[in-house]
C-alpha cells in the first residue's frame, strides 16, 4: 500500500492496519500519531528530553513533576514547531529540539495554572494535580516547568528564542488575566472574545510555527507567514475547544468540560446566542448563566434557536482554512502536508 498522504487516505490507512481505537479518543489519538509520522523520530526525541529535563533528586517533587508532564498530551506544538522547520529546511536541528521540548514546557505549565483557574479535576486522562495533590502544588510545579523552561532557552547560543518565547508567554499569561477580568461579562464583544483567545491560545502556537521557520533559516516573510498559520491554527483550536467545552465527551477529550460555563466564561456560542437573541430570550440565558444552579440543558435549546453552535463551528472553519492557506509560501512535502491535515484535524476534533 503506498504511504497515505491526506488526511482522509490517513484515517483510512489506520483503520485498514487496525490501529483504530474503538473509543472517540483512541481514534483521534490514532490520527495524530499517523499524521505527525513525518516528524515521529524528532518527536521521540523531544519526549526523551522532557522526562530527561523534568527530574528532580527529592521524591515528592520528581513524582509530582513526571505526573504533570509525561503523559498523555497531543504534543501539537512542539509538532508544529518540528514540521514547520522540516517543511523548510527538510531536516530539524538541536536548537529545533531544544525549543520544541520548551514550548510543550511552557503549555503544561498553563495547564497546570490554568486547572487551578477552572478547579478542574481531570487533565490528561488522569486526576488534576490540583485534585490529586492540591493548589499549592500546582501553582509550584507550575512556576517549576516555566522556569525550567526558559532556563532551556537561555542554553541556545542565540538569545533570540528565549526571547520570543518569554515575549509569548507574557502574553498568554496576559490572555488567562483579560479572561478573568470578563468573568460573568456575557455581553463581552465577539471581537474582544477573538483578541483573548488569540492571546491566551494562539500566541503558542503562532511562536512555535515561528521558531520552526527562523530557526531553519527562513526569510524573515516566510517566518510571519508560518506566525500567521500557528496563529490562526490556534484561534481555530480553541475555538473548537470552548465547542467542546459544551458539546464534547469528558471520555475522549479526557479532560473536565463544562468549566466555561461553571467560572462564567464568556465563550462565541453564548456571545453569539445573546447578540442575536429577542430582550425575552436575552433576559432568560443571563439568568440562567448567572444563577448559581447553572443548567447547560435549559441553554441548550437557545443556542440552537439561534444557530449559536453552527456560527462558532463556522468561525472556526474560516480560520482553520485561513491557516491553511497560509501555507502556500512552503514547497511541497510531506511534512507540509500534515500542517495542511493539521488545519482539518483541529476542528473534526474529539480530543
Ligand atoms: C489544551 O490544549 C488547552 C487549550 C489551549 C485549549 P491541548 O488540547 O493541546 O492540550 P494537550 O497538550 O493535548 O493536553
Ligand atoms: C485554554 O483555555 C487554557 C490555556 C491556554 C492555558 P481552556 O480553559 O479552555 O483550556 P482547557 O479546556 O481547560 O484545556
Ligand atoms: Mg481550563
Ligand atoms: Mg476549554
Amino acid at each position: 500500500m503506498p504511504t497515505p498522504t491526506t488526511l482522509a487516505e490517513r484515517q483510512t490507512a489506520s483503520h485498514a492496519n487496525g490501529h483504530a481505537a474503538s473509543s472517540l479518543a483512541g481514534h483521534s489519538r490514532t490520527i495524530l500519531s499517523t499524521i505527525y509520522e513525518p516528524v515521529a523520530a524528532e518527536l521521540a526525541e523531544v519526549e526523551q528530553r522532557l522526562a530527561g529535563e523534568l527530574r528532580s533528586d527529592y521524591p515528592f517533587v520528581d513524582e509530582l513533576v513526571r505526573y504533570g508532564c509525561l503523559l498523555g498530551g497531543k504534543r501539537m506544538r512542539p509538532a508544529l514547531l518540528l514540521l514547520v522547520a522540516k517543511a523548510i529546511a527538510g531536516r530539524v536541528n538541536e536548537a529545533h529540539l531544544t525549543l520544541a521540548t520548551v514550548v510543550e514546557m511552557i503549555h503544561t505549565a498553563t495547564l497546570v495554572h490554568d486547572d487551578v483557574l477552572d478547579e478542574a479535576a481531570m487533565r490528561r486522562h488522569l486526576a488534576t494535580v490540583n485534585s490529586r495533590w492540591d493548589n499549592e502544588a500546582s501553582v509550584l510545579l507550575g512556576d517549576f516547568l516555566f522556569s525550567h523552561a526558559f532556563y532551556l532557552a537561555s542554553t541556545l547560543d542565540s538569545t533570540v528564542g528565549c526571547r520570543r518565547i518569554g515575549r509569548a508567554t507574557n502574553i498568554v499569561c496576559e490572555g488567562e488575566l483579560r479572561q478573568k477580568g470578563s468573568r460573568g461579562n456575557f455581553l463581552l464583544p465577539e471581537q474582544e472574545y477573538l483578541e483573548i483567545i488569540e492571546a491566551k491560545t494562539a500566541e503558542l502556537t503562532a511562536v512555535s510555527a515561528r521558531l520552526g521557520a527562523e530557526f531553519a533559516g527562513s526569510s524573515e516573510s516566510l517566518a510571519s507567514e508560518m506566525d500567521g498559520f500557528g496563529r490562526d491554527l490556534g484561534i481555530a483550536f480553541q475555538i473548537a475547544d470552548d465547542l467542546l467545552d459544551v458539546q464534547g465527551e469528558e471520555q475522549a477529550t479526557g479532560k473536565s468540560l463544562g468549566t466555561d460555563l461553571e467560572k462564567q466564561k464568556p465563550t462565541l456560542p453564548i456571545i453569539r446566542a445573546l447578540a442575536l437573541a429577542d430582550n425575552a430570550d436575552r433576559a432568560t440565558m443571563l439568568e440562567l448563566l448567572q444563577s448559581d444552579a447553572r443548567r447547560p440543558e435549559l441553554l441548550a435549546p437557545l443556542l440552537q434557536r439561534y444557530e449559536a453552535l453552527d456560527y462558532a463551528r463556522q468561525k472556526g472553519q474560516y480560520f482553520a482554512d485561513r491557516a491553511r492557506e497560509r501555507l502556500s509560501g512552503l514547497s511541497a512535502s510531506p511534512a507540509r502536508e500534515v500542517l495542511a491535515a493539521m488545519t482539518q484535524f483541529v476542528m473534526s476534533r474529539s480530543v
